[in-house]
């Protein structure tokens, strides 16, 4: 207990002895926002003298300590250092440390919020973290390049890219959106906006159908189009940079459509087979797809559809659709 006590107080004690000299700033995200996905945590060190190592802690669980100090690393990042965190949904404690050594030196605490459910609503009082402001855009210039020209946006080399030095990882998925592989970045996002830097160019569904035409006249033939669809929320269900799924959906299907459709899955859904087991909805194969598993999207059209069910192949009636699977 006193050994527990003592320690405290020495690291106390260098925190408020050092507090000047290392100046442990967090960058991003910033005390007090909230994030829609958890890319990245920034943190610059200062330099006079120069920390040798980082923790990193987040709602209690805390890293080793990352060491910072080989020549190679200063050379690349300088004081910098950017990591991928893995926030917990909701609230984040966050803390961060530098040492010298096995002394630590500097510590900073920030309280982020992670909003990971497009359908929920953000704690109120919050804001949301955005980073391209011009002001703290600075403290990347000179290793990155913060003004890029026309000419080098649309450069589709990741190599060379000026979105790709900072942004490249969120492509490392299976089923990269056609426009974000080749970094048509700037197509979607506007280069003028304002207050911010690069927010989308239109809102909701009006960016998507300017290249999915087909899929507007699609919703227009249809009788019924899908509550999330007729209110523009194609981001609830696609990802517009990449996927681990194929159509880049946010989620695998069955998933996807029972985050919002909860009772479906707690009741019996369909029919029920021998020995009352209900129909299944998923963990076998599609019989009517090409090789991938049955989900919602097997029997349901996700966008539109003649009736308000929306059955695949314009079915009008179950025993159309059962047909389709089921030969006898
Ligand atoms: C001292 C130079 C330096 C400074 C200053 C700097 N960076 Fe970097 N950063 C690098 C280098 C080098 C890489 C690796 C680039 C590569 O692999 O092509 C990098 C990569 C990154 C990556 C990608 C990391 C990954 O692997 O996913 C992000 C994100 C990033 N920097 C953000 C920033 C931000 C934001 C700022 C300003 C607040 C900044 N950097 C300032 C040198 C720097
Ligand atoms: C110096 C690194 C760096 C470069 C270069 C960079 N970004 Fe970012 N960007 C970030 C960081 C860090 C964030 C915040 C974390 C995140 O969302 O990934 C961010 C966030 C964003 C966001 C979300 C809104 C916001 O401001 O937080 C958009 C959109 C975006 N960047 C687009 C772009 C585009 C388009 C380019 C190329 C013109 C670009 N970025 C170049 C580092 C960079
Ligand atoms: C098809 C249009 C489109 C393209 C192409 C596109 N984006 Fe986005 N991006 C969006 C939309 C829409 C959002 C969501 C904005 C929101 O939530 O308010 C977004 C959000 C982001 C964010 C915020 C974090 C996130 O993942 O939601 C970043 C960072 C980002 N884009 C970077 C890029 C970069 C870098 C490229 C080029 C490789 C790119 N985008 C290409 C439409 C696009
Ligand atoms: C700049 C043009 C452009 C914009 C804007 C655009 N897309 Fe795409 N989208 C494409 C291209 C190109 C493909 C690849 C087509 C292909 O491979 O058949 C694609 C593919 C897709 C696919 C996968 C199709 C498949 O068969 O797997 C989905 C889903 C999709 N886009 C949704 C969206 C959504 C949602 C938005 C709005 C956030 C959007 N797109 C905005 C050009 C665009
Ligand atoms: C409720 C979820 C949901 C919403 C909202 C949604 N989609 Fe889809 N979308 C899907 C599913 C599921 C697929 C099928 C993916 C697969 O299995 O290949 C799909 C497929 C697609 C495809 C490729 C196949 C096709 O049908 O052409 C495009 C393009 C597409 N969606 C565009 C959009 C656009 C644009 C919007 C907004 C107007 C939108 N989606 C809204 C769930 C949704
Ligand atoms: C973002 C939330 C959301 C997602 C994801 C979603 N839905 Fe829906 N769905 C709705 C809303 C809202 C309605 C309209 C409810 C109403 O009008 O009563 C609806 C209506 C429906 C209906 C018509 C219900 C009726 O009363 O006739 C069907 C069928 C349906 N969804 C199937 C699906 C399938 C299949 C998926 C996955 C591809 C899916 N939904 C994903 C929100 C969602
Ligand atoms: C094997 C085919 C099949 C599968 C798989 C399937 N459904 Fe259905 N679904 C139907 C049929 C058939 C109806 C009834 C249509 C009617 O009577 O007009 C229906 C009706 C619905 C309705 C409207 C009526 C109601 O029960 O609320 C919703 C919403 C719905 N399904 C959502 C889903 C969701 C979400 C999933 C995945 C968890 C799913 N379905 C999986 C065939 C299927
Ligand atoms: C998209 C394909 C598909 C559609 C459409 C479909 N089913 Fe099925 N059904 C399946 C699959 C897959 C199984 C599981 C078969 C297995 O386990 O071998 C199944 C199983 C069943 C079973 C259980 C059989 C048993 O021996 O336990 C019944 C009953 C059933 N379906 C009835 C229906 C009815 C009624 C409809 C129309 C309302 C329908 N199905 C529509 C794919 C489908």
């Amino acid at each position: 207990m006193k050994r527990l006590y003592s320690v405290g107080l020495t690291a106390l004690f260098a925190i408020l002895l050092c507090s000047n000299v290392y100046a442990l700033q967090l960058l991003y995200p910033l005390d007090g926002t909230y994030v829609t996905k958890s890319n990245y945590l920034i943190v610059k060190g200062g330099t006079d003298p120069l920390l040798t190592g980082v923790s990193i802690e987040i709602n209690g669980v805390n890293s080793d300590v990352i060491d910072i100090s080989s020549e190679a690393y200063r050379a690349a990042f300088g004081d910098m250092f950017i990591v991928k965190p893995l926030f917990d949904p909701g609230k984040n404690q966050i803390i961060v440390e530098g040492f010298v050594g096995k002394e630590r030196m500097a510590r900073v605490t920030a309280t982020v919020y992670y909003q990971d459910r497009f359908d929920q609503a953000p704690p109120a009082g919050l804001s949301r973290e955005v980073f391209h402001y011009p002001g703290r855009e600075e403290a990347c210039v000179g290793c990155h390049n913060m003004t890029p020209t026309t000419a080098e946006l649309s450069n589709p080399d990741p190599r060379k890219n000026p979105c790709a030095s900072c942004h490249m990882r969120m492509l490392n998925l299976p089923h990269v959106h056609g426009p974000a592989g080749v970094y048509e970045c700037t197509y979607c996002h506007a280069v003028d906006s304002s207050p911010s830097k690069y927010m989308p160019r239109l809102e909701g569904a009006a960016l998507c159908l300017e290249c999915h035409e087909d899929k507007m006249e699609e919703f227009r033939k249809s009788n019924f189009v899908h509550g999330p669809v007729d209110a523009g929320l194609c981001l609830a269900c696609h990802d517009p940079h990449a996927s681990s799924e194929r159509g880049q959906l946010t989620m695998p299907a069955y998933e996807l459509c029972a985050s919002c459709h909860a009772q479906v899955v707690k009741v019996p859904h369909v029919a029920r087979g021998s020995g009352g087991k209900p129909h299944p909805l998923k963990g076998v194969v599609n019989p009517a797809g090409t090789g991938e598993d049955l989900s919602c999207a097997s029997c349901h059209e996700p966008h539109s559809g003649v009736t308000s069910a929306m059955l695949r192949w314009g079915a009008q009636s179950r025993m159309t659709l059962c047909a389709k699977c089921h030969s006898k």
